[in-house]
């Protein structure tokens, strides 16, 4: 870029250097945003929770998309906010001065779908008694979740699909857990295991 500026020119390098400079942001920004984080891509598009049920209608058929629902319905992050009712939760929050855990941000924080979303986030099926639910993982569905996007993993990226590594899962399982247990991200996903079916044509 030195040489730009000294053969053309100094103002006109810099009105050159700082053009590029501006391409390169506004390019990067352009790419990263739509495949987004959690954060970054459904924060600002404020788009809804749609619930569990929601998926089931096309994620609990055995032989085509697979069993999702039932596996997920039978696993602890379903019972996440139920589990926040019983006596080891009311135990560990009693040792924090905390009255009913099932009403306290510093345990629905990790024990419930879309902690923190207003009102205009949450879809008729919203419901936080689901506890971890697909969209604590896998985003808000509201767009992503009609068959046209769906059967394509691009454009449901692009509607704030998410298909979450270690990183998201360590929004939960860390330290600030109270009962927390060292998280070993490959033994944890076998434990969480809901694949599509291979295709057997
Ligand atoms: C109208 C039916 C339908 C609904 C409703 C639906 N899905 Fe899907 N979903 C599909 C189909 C079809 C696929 C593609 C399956 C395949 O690749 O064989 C898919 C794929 C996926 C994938 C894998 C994407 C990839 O990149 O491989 C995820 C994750 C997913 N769905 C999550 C959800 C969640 C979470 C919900 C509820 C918010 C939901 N789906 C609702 C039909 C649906
Ligand atoms: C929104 C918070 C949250 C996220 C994100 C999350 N988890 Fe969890 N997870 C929990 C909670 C809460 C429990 C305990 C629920 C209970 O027992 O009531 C749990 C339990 C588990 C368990 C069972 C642990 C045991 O001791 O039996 C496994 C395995 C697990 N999670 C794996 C994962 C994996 C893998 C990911 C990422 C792909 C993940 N979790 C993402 C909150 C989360
Ligand atoms: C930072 C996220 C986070 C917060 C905050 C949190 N939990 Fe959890 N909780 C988890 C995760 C992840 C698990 C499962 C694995 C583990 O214990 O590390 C879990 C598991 C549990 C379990 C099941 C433990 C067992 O051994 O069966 C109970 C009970 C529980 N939490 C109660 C609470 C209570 C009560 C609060 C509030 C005082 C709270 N949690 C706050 C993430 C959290
Ligand atoms: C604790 C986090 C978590 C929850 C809850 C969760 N998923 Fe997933 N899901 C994942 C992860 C991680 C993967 C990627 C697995 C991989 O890469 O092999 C995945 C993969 C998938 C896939 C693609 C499987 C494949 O073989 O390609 C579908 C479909 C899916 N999830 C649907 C759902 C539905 C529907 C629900 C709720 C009923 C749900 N998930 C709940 C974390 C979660």
């Amino acid at each position: 870029m030195r040489k730009i500026s000294l053969s053309y020119g100094s103002k006109f390098g810099l009105v050159l250097v700082s053009f590029l400079f501006f391409m390169f942001f506004s390019l990067s920004y352009a790419q990263t945003t739509p495949k987004g984080d959690t954060t970054k891509a459904a924060a600002p598009a404020k788009l809804k929770y749609m619930g569990a049920l929601s998926c089931k209608m096309c994620h609990n058929l055995e032989k085509t998309t697979g069993k999702q629902y039932d596996i997920w319905a039978a696993s602890k992050h379903a019972m996440a906010y139920k589990d926040l009712a019983g006596d080891k939760a009311k135990e560990v929050a009693k040792a924090k001065g905390i009255e009913d855990p099932q009403k306290s941000d510093k345990c629905l924080k990790c024990h419930i779908t879309g902690f923190g979303a207003s009102a205009a986030e949450k879809g008729p099926k919203y419901n936080m008694a689901e506890g971890v639910g697909c969209e604590a993982c896998h985003g808000p569905g509201e767009k992503y979740k009609d068959m046209k996007i769906m059967k394509d993993p691009k454009l449901a990226k692009e509607n704030g699909m998410i298909m979450p590594g270690e990183k998201e899962c360590k929004v939960c399982h860390n330290p600030d857990s109270p009962t927390y247990k060292e998280f070993k991200f490959a033994d944890a996903m076998k434990v969480i295991a809901h694949p599509i079916p291979k295709k057997t044509k």
